[in-house]
């Protein structure tokens, strides 16, 4: 190494030193921050772009979530999503990741075909994409997969109140108000072995009590304030969701009117000639 390197490292031994530390949160990470205090953000991700930008914010949870069916893929429920479809998006996104603890969804029906094919499921899912932890709906009776799972060394997040894979039998998507059985599933699933608990639409006194009730981060969506952390669809979030948004969504942004007025300008601009002007072009 020439002698004036120690005195003076060239910048690129920097930053190749800064990148090799950068690490993901972990799932005893993630745990801990409920003890201290400290809430969890986390949102969904489908693609690389999107990944990074949210990483690169700070956000502490990306998920893949069974909601690239009806946000990306175009379907009307989450039920139609592969696990191949599932680990390609999820490959996109673990490309991305550098910071978050990232989770991806397991598809309808891969937790519902016994224990052995839930842990060929998430294994795959683990193997394949650099997640950290699968997701499943269920509570009380899917402990028995939960514990499975977790036997095998796959850290699960638990999903509870609505369960969208469960449309049809709910007979759509509607507000959970069974405190008995949504305190049941949280308890069933935490003692199974989640490392967290997601909380779908669920009124915010029974949120909050079971918030209190289990040790492990419960994640909230239409869950109240007094849940651990919060969980949005990032298409939500941004404005890019047409149709039909729920109450408990906050659009941060409108990339639709953004996404839809850069488009329009430059189809006029195209057709009025005035693009490619100079800047633009090749002398
Ligand atoms: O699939 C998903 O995006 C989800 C979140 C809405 C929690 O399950």
């Amino acid at each position: 190494m020439p002698r004036a390197w120690l005195l003076n490292p060239p910048v690129f031994c920097i930053q190749i030193h800064m990148s090799s530390t950068k690490s993901r949160l972990t799932v005893p990470k993630f745990q801990a921050m409920k003890v201290e205090g400290h809430k969890i953000t986390m949102l969904t991700a489908y693609d690389y772009p999107t990944a990074e930008l949210l990483d690169q914010a700070g956000v502490e949870g990306i998920l893949v979530g069974d909601t690239v069916s009806e946000v990306v893929q175009g379907h009307a429920n989450t039920l139609p999503v592969t696990l191949d479809e599932i680990i390609y998006h999820a490959e996109m996104v673990g490309r991305a990741v550098q910071q978050a603890l990232l989770v991806v969804d397991m598809p309808f029906p891969s937790n519902h075909l016994g224990v052995t094919r839930a842990i060929e499921s998430a294994g795959r899912i683990l193997k394949e994409t650099r997640c950290q932890a699968v997701k499943l709906e269920g509570g009380a009776e899917q402990a028995e997969v939960i514990a499975g799972l977790v036997g095998a060394g796959i850290p699960v997040m638990a999903h509870v109140g609505l369960r969208p894979q469960s449309v049809h039998r709910l007979g759509g998507y509607k507000v959970q108000r069974d405190e008995q059985q949504l305190l049941a599933d949280a308890t069933a699933a935490e003692a199974a072995g989640a490392f967290a608990v997601v909380l779908e639409c669920i009124p915010a006194p029974i949120a909050a009590k079971i918030t209190r009730t289990v040790e492990i981060p419960t994640i909230g969506i239409g869950a109240g304030i007094s849940c651990d952390g919060q969980i949005l669809v990032v298409n939500d979030l941004l404005g890019i969701s047409g149709g039909f948004v729920p109450r408990f969504v906050k659009k941060y942004a409108d990339l639709r009117t953004t996404i839809s007025g850069a488009v329009t300008q430059f189809r006029n601009e195209v057709r009025e000639g005035t693009f490619p002007a100079d800047e633009q072009t090749f002398k």
